[in-house]
């Protein structure tokens, strides 16, 4: 039984489904031990504790650098024995330190198909840009921002009465049905790195 621990700074739609899927059967052999926010107030945690999972708060202000944080951080997550760190909204850039404790079992979600339309604004960005296809993309976290292997991205149309609003939930939608699918082929031994490339073997 694999152990996951979420990072979410927000509203944790993407933590629910998750949440959802291992209880559910959708993810096998994996269970969320621990969740962990740099908000307290994060709605993410609201859900977490709802569902009866451990909740940790490491507030920024709390630490002098970021790697003292990260060192916290992966201190407690060591701690725990988790095997995948999964950032679902975690709205902080994680160090080399963190990158390095976990290789290849830390992965996030992006509301765009990377390498476009990187960093926070990637649903305004995209709609901004007139693209006329845009996406999700699940990658495994490297040092930079947004720029780690792809594991699976889906697409969907940018419809030309989009709003900012409509478009994001539109890309939720898929979230939620794409991280627990990324997740589940991590546990199952699916997915092969080779180079920039994640190979499934599914
Ligand atoms: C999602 O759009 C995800 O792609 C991005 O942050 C958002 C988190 O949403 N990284 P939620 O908190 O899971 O609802």
């Amino acid at each position: 039984m694999k152990k996951i621990a979420v990072l979410a700074s927000g509203n944790g739609s993407n933590l629910q489904a998750i949440i959802d899927a291992t209880r559910g059967g959708r993810i096998r052999d994996a269970r969320i031990c621990l969740v962990i926010s740099d908000k307290k107030n994060a709605y993410a945690l609201e859900r977490a504790r709802r569902c009866n999972l451990p909740v940790r708060v490491f507030l920024h202000q709390d630490y002098p650098t970021r790697d003292a944080y990260d060192r916290a951080l992966v201190a407690c997550l060591q701690g725990e024995g988790i095997d995948l760190v999964v950032l679902a909204g975690f709205m902080r850039l994680v160090t080399p330190y963190f990158v390095g404790a976990f290789p290849g079992r830390i992965m996030n979600i992006h509301p765009s198909l990377l390498p476009a339309f990187p960093g926070t604004r990637g649903v305004a960005d995209a709609l901004e840009y007139g693209v006329k296809v845009t996406g999700v993309t699940v990658h495994f976290v490297d040092e930079g921002m947004d720029t780690g292997p792809v594991i699976l991205q889906e697409a969907t149309s940018v419809y030309d009465d989009d709003t900012e609003e409509s478009l994001a939930a539109r890309l939720h939608a898929i979230e939620h049905r794409l991280y627990p699918k990324a997740i589940d082929l991590w546990v199952r031994g699916k997915i092969k790195i080779v180079g920039r490339r994640c190979l499934l073997d599914d």
